[in-house]
C-alpha cells in the first residue's frame, strides 16, 4: 500500500462534542516511525481545556447513567459497526503512526469491534444479586440487601502506542457501558489513530461531553489529568515506571494498570519442540516486540538447549524483515531512542559474553531480530524489557532453577511453560508469579473475555471484558427493612 503524505492534515482536539483547535494554538507533530517523517498533526490541548472537559463529562454523565443499558448498548453497537466499516482507513492511521503490518492494524480493529460487541452483551447479561439478613447469625428475615452496580462518575482512559485502536476501546467500551464518562488520553503517537476511533464513536450521535479526547504532551496535561479532582478512576496502559508514578500520583481513586513484562518461555526437557519454537518466534517478534505480553525471555532445560537454539535460528532467519507496508514482521521500532535502548541492551549482552547467535544489525530503528545464547544474570537483557526484537536464551538445569530465574524478575505478567508432561507443566504453571502461565502455547492477553492481570510491577487489578466492567463500576446497595 503506498503512504499518502503530501497533504498533512491537522487533526482537532474532540472536546465537550465538538471537533477544535485547541486555544494553546500549538499543535504536536506526529513522525512515522518507518517514514521517518511528520505525518500530521494534533492538538496541543491546554489545563484550562482539560477543566472544561472534566466539568462537561460530569454534565453529560448524570443523564448518560439514566438510560437503559439497552440504550448505551446501541451507542456502543453502532460504533462498533463503523470501525467495521472504516477499517481500512483506521488501520492505514494505525499502520503510519505506529509501524503495524496493516493486515495486523485491521485485525487490531476488528477485534476491537468484536470487543465492543461482547463488552455491550457482558454487560446486558450481568445482574446484581439479594441478600436475605437472617443469612447471617442473628440476621432479621426482614431485612433484604439489593446489590446493583452503580458507575463511577469520570473515567480517565490513558492507552499506549502499541495498540492505539484495541487498548483505548477495551477502556472506553466498559467505561460508558457501566455508565460512565470518559476522559481518553491516547498515546502521543497514537494521536491520529485514536482521532479515527473517536470520529467513528462522533458517528453515532453519542451525547455531548461524555466523552472528551484531550491530545497533548504529558508535560503539560499528564499529571494534572492523574491528579485531577474531576476524575473518579484511571485505567492506564503503558510502562511500568510511568504506571509507578501515576500511582504515586493518584490518591483515593481506584486504579487499573497493565504494565510492562519480561514473560519467560520455560521450555522443559520433554517440550514439543515444534510448538514451542513456533510460540516462541512468534511470541517474541511479532510487531517486532513491541507487546508488553512478548516473549522476553528463554529459560531451556540444558539437555534440549542446542536443538532449541538451532531450530530458533532457522526460523528467524526466515523472518520479514522492512515495511508494515508490506506487513512484514519485523517492522521500525517506534523511534530512534527506542531502538538505542535496545541495541544497548545486546551491547552489554555481547561485552559480558553472551554468544550471538544471529542478529545484532541495525539500520537507524530498524532493529533485525537478535538470538542471545548463554546468557547469564550478570547481563541487563536477562531482566530489563527491551519492546524490541532481541531474545535472550538462558540455559537452567533443572525446572526447580528455571522457576527461580522466572520468579526473581520485577515482572509478572504471563509466563509460557513447554512440557509434553500436562502434570509437569502445571506444577511449574502453578510456581511462577505471573497473572497468567501459557501452557504450550505464547504469552498473549486474548482472548478478550479473559482475565487479563500482571502482578509486581507488570500491574494492578484486572482487565478483560467482565472484570473491566467490575473495575470501572462500584456495588450501589440498598436494604429493604420491611415491617
Ligand atoms: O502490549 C500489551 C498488550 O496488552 C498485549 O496484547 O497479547 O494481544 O498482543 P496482545
Amino acid at each position: 500500500m503506498a503512504s499518502n503524505v503530501s497533504e498533512l492534515t491537522t487533526y482537532m482536539a474532540y472536546l465537550n462534542g465538538e471537533w477544535k483547535k485547541s486555544s494553546s494554538g500549538e499543535t504536536i507533530a506526529i513522525q512515522s516511525p518507518y517514514l521517518r517523517e511528520t505525518i500530521g498533526y494534533v492538538q496541543a490541548v491546554t489545563q484550562d481545556e482539560v477543566d472544561e472537559a472534566i466539568t462537561a463529562a460530569h454534565a453529560a454523565q448524570k443523564d448518560w447513567a439514566e438510560l437503559t443499558l439497552s440504550e448505551r448498548g446501541a451507542y456502543l453497537d453502532q460504533w462498533a459497526d463503523e470501525l467495521v466499516k472504516n477499517n481500512e482507513e483506521i488501520a492505514k492511521a494505525v499502520m503510519q503512526e505506529v509501524g503495524k503490518g496493516f493486515k495486523d492494524a485491521q485485525k487490531e480493529v476488528v477485534r476491537t469491534a468484536d470487543l465492543i460487541r461482547y463488552t455491550v452483551q457482558e454487560a446486558l447479561h450481568m445482574h446484581g444479586e439479594s441478600l436475605k439478613g437472617d443469612g447471617f447469625p442473628g440476621g432479621d428475615q426482614k431485612k433484604i440487601g439489593i446489590v446493583e452496580r452503580a458507575p463511577l462518575g469520570v473515567v480517565l482512559a490513558i492507552a499506549p502506542f502499541n495498540y492505539p485502536v484495541n487498548l483505548a476501546a477495551s477502556k472506553i467500551a466498559p467505561a460508558l457501558m457501566t455508565g460512565n464518562a470518559v476522559i481518553f488520553k491516547p498515546a502521543t503517537q497514537g494521536s491520529i489513530s485514536g482521532i479515527k476511533m473517536i470520529e467513528a464513536l462522533d458517528k453515532t450521535g453519542l451525547p455531548k461531553g461524555l466523552l472528551s479526547l484531550t491530545t497533548g504532551r504529558g508535560s503539560v496535561i499528564g499529571d494534572y489529568l492523574v491528579e485531577h479532582k474531576g476524575i473518579s478512576m484511571i485505567s492506564f496502559t503503558g510502562g511500568s515506571a510511568t504506571g509507578r508514578h501515576l500511582s504515586k500520583q493518584t490518591a483515593m481513586i481506584p486504579l487499573v494498570l497493565e504494565l510492562g513484562g519480561k514473560d519467560p518461555a520455560l521450555v522443559c526437557d520433554d517440550a514439543d519442540m515444534d510448538v514451542a519454537v513456533k510460540s516462541i518466534i512468534n511470541g517474541a517478534f511479532s510487531y517486532s516486540g513491541q507487546r508488553c505480553t512478548a516473549i522476553k525471555r528463554v529459560l531451556v532445560n540444558e539437555k534440549v538447549a542446542d536443538e532449541l537454539v538451532s531450530r530458533l535460528k532457522a526460523e528467524i532467519e526466515k523472518l520479514t524483515v522492512g515495511s508494515p507496508e508490506t506487513d512484514s514482521t519485523i517492522v521500525p521500532l517506534i523511534d530512534d531512542k527506542s531502538a538505542d535502548f535496545v541495541q544497548g541492551l545486546i551491547d552489554d549482552a555481547l561485552a559480558k559474553k553472551a554468544t550471538l547467535v544471529i542478529g545484532n544489525e541495525r539500520k537507524k530503528n530498524l532493529i533485525y531480530p537478535t538470538l542471545l545464547d548463554n546468557v547469564s544474570e550478570d547481563m541487563d537483557i536477562a531482566w530489563i524489557e527491551p519492546f524490541g526484537p532481541v531474545l535472550p536464551v538462558i540455559r537452567v538445569k533443572s525446572d526447580e532453577e528455571a522457576i527461580e530465574i522466572a520468579n526473581k524478575s520485577e515482572f509478572g505478567l504471563q509466563a509460557s511453560i513447554f512440557s509434553q508432561d500436562i502434570d509437569r507443566a502445571l506444577a511449574v504453571a502453578r510456581q511462577v508469579e505471573a497473572g497468567t502461565v501459557q501452557i504450550n502455547g505464547r504469552t498473549e492477553r486474548g482472548p478478550d473475555h479473559f482475565p487479563f492481570l500482571g502482578v509486581k510491577s507488570s500491574g494492578m487489578g484486572v482487565q478483560g471484558i467482565h472484570h473491566s466492567l467490575l473495575s470501572m463500576s462500584r456495588e450501589r446497595v440498598t436494604v429493604l427493612n420491611l415491617k
